[in-house]
């Protein structure tokens, strides 16, 4: 299938150029990336007043260059007046040196030698969402793989990483997801806007009263680390540790979420290699790493100039939003070969723009493709099929997350 045979058209019968908003580009963003990497690399985008950045060695380059393309708007950016927490930015959203210093922080929580030992939490978690989809529907039939398990199983990972209680996680999924819907909200109506910012507020409220019982209470979660951790002899103050809470629970919950659906549905599409990885457990993490480039959670990140630039060539006027769009770079013919192919065998040669480059490169990384290596390991243990329905995917309406909003799957426990 050729891109152009992909695009919408307009009366004319003529392509349409990229908009993110457009449904049809959010549906199936890839033929646009690849005519903006070869005609457009550098686009403005009048709907979202931003410069959208298309090619991978212009990407790279820029989120390398936090002193021209800052992320102090990031947030802003992503969410507007929707924030949780408008009055302290949290660390994605924050330029040196203060970045560096909570970056610092919170690294220590995230090492790969912390991360390991979560491994067997992870297993049992995954066993026990598993054990309650077969006391639910039997031992044969149909489930939701997206509401009933991968919602479920990274938010209580990260629940108990923050320390938060877990009862409510099927809650924080809904918050979640209407906080990141707020990328979207100039094409949204007041309802939908009113439920985002209930949200939004709902979530603030959850973690005020946690912080709140911390202070008193101390324990040994990441919560309790920030309340008593001090940055040049000044501790963190409250809505600093809110906005960081919050963050990673938005960071640790949409995106390995949308890793484990997208994984499904290219197993679904792809059906040799759905049998090659059941057979062999050790293609998951190459079967990961694929979909991470193929078709990634995180599809466009966002910066801003801070003096005149350039990028291939484009004058960037100081001021400007630039959206480096990170699964087009993962397509980029001069970096992958036949980059349109979803191919498990592929040799990676350069790092994936999947978790972003750079100082803000992703903190939770290493956490996330070790869940969903584990969540798959016992997928596949317990099921002996587990297969989506429908070919057709109801994608998240979003320019931004990208993931499967819901899939139902039938199911056969092994
Ligand atoms: C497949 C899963 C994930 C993907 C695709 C992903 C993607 C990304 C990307 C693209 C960035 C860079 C943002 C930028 O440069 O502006 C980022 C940053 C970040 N991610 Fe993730 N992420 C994932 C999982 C997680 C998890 C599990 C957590 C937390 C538990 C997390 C927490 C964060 C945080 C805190 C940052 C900001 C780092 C900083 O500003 O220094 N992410 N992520």
């Amino acid at each position: 299938m050729t891109a152009m045979q992909t695009v919408s058209a307009d009366q004319d019968g003529q392509p349409k150029g990229y908009d993110p908003l457009d449904p049809i580009v959010k549906h199936e963003p890839y033929p646009y990336y690849k005519l903006l990497r070869r005609d457009e690399p550098v686009k403005w985008l009048p709907g979202l007043q931003a410069w959208g950045v298309a090619r991978y060695d212009d990407i790279d380059a820029l989120l390398k260059d936090g002193k021209t393309f800052s992320s102090g708007q990031f947030w802003p950016a992503l969410l507007g007046e929707y924030d949780p927490v408008p009055e302290e930015a949290p660390m994605i959203s924050m330029d040196p040196p203060f970045h560096m210093q909570l970056r610092r922080i919170a690294n220590k929580a995230f090492v790969p030698s912390k991360i390991n030992g979560l491994r067997d939490r992870t297993y049992q978690i995954a066993n026990e969402l598993i054990d309650d989809i077969i006391a639910k529907h039997g031992h044969e039939g149909e489930f939701d793989f997206c509401w009933e398990f991968t919602a479920l199983y990274p938010v209580t990972v990260i629940a108990e990483v923050l320390g938060v209680p877990t009862e409510r996680r099927a809650e924080f999924k809904h918050w979640v997801d209407d906080i990141l819907s707020a990328a979207n909200r100039a094409a949204y109506g007041p309802e939908k806007l009113a439920e985002i910012a209930a949200s939004s507020m709902k979530t603030r409220n959850f973690f005020e009263e946690l912080y709140d019982d911390r202070v008193q209470n101390l324990g040994d979660d990441l919560i309790s680390t920030f309340i008593q951790t001090e940055v040049d002899g000044q501790k963190l103050n409250r809505n600093q540790i809110l906005s960081m809470a919050i963050l990673l629970l938005i960071g640790g919950v949409e995106t390995t979420t949308n890793l484990l659906g997208t994984t499904l549905v290219e197993l679904k599409r792809h059906p040799d290699i759905y049998n090659r990885v059941r057979a062999d457990h050790a293609l998951i993490a190459p079967l990961l790493e694929e979909v991470l480039r193929y078709n990634p959670p995180v599809q466009i990140i966002f910066r801003h100039t801070t003096v005149d630039t350039e990028i291939a060539g484009i004058s960037i006027p100081a001021g400007s939003a630039i959206m480096p769009i990170l699964a087009s770079a993962n397509r980029d013919e001069s970096k992958f070969d036949n980059p349109e192919v979803f191919d498990i065998d592929r040799k990676i040669e350069v790092p994936l723009m999947s978790f972003g480059q750079g100082p803000h490169f992703c903190l939770g990384n290493y956490l996330s493709r070790m869940e969903a290596k584990s969540a798959l390991e016992v997928v596949f243990s317990r099921f002996s099929v587990v297969d989506p329905v429908s070919d057709d995917v109801h994608w998240l309406d979003s320019y931004f997350a990208r993931g499967p909003h819901s899939l139902p799957v039938r199911f056969k426990v092994a």
